[in-house]
């Protein structure tokens, strides 16, 4: 259960600037009942941190049907390579064999992204958060402007009720992605081979395509769509925080 004494401001000022490990460690002190949102990508970089600071550390990834086959693959190694409990999520079947029996398999070029990404992402990760007390994502500040925000712990608006509050734990916030990638580089830390392949920000197949040298990893994906646009409801807290 979450601690009704716990003190968000306090421990907000205390993370701030705090290194991935140490925001980790506070996170795991504080919460019994958390889990890692690991979406098959450099965010394996939590997952190598945080299996060594709690063995059997909680893990789940959201499965949309969509993703590469390479990400599947990834998936399946740090199965096994790490001592995890990861746990795959699927969308509900009636409301997904719905919108595409209504509206084809790719909608989102049309319609935008929010509708399809509601069924395959979001709906899936709000039943699990319901049963979590505080979660943890791989999201950082450099990734899109619409993060530019993200504290290191924060109370999620997104999914938290006046009943239930939910913490997000960000342990990659203050990290720019050269500071991840020589993280996995320094730890031989496997990593997706799509990184190999010119992608550099993961997501579904169809929503997701490799960056030029220098162009922003966001415009890789939802390229269709206007940069503001560009969070799928998972992170929708970060639109309403200005971004
Ligand atoms: S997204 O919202 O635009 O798709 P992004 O790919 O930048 O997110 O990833 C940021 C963080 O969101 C990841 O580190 C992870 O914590 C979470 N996340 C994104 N996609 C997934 C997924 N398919 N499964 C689980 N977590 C995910
Ligand atoms: Fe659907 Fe694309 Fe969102 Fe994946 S990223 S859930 S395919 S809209």
């Amino acid at each position: 259960m979450s601690d009704p004494s716990f003190d968000l401001a306090g421990l907000q000022t205390e993370l701030s600037g705090a290194s991935p490990r140490a925001i980790l460690k506070a996170a795991f002190a504080r919460f019994e009942n958390i889990a890692i949102s690991f979406s098959g990508a450099e965010d394996v970089a939590l997952v190598d941190l945080a299996s060594r600071l709690k063995p059997g550390v909680r893990v789940f990834t959201l499965d949309t049907g969509r993703l590469y086959p390479e990400t599947y693959r990834f998936i399946e190694t740090v199965r096994e390579r790490y001592d995890i409990r990861l746990e795959v999520l699927c969308p509900d079947a009636v409301a997904l064999s719905r919108l595409v029996d209504e509206k084809g398999l790719f909608s989102f070029y049309r319609d935008g992204h929010h509708e399809c990404c509601g069924i395959r992402k979001v709906e899936p990760l709000k039943r699990r958060l319901a049963t979590l007390d505080a979660w943890i994502t791989g999201q950082r500040r450099d990734q899109n402007p619409t993060r530019a925000e993200v504290r290191e712990v924060e109370l999620d608006s997104s999914f938290s009720s006046p009943e239930k509050p939910l913490y997000k734990f960000n342990p990659l916030a203050g990290w720019s992605s050269s500071q991840v990638w020589n993280y996995l580089s320094a730890g031989e830390v496997p990593t997706n081979e799509l990184h190999l392949k010119g992608y550099v920000s993961i997501g579904c197949e169809p929503c997701t395509r490799p960056v030029l040298p220098h162009q922003h990893e966001r415009e890789g994906r939802w390229w269709w769509e206007e940069a503001a646009e560009k969070e799928c409801g998972l992170h929708a807290g970060n639109l309403e925080n200005g971004g």
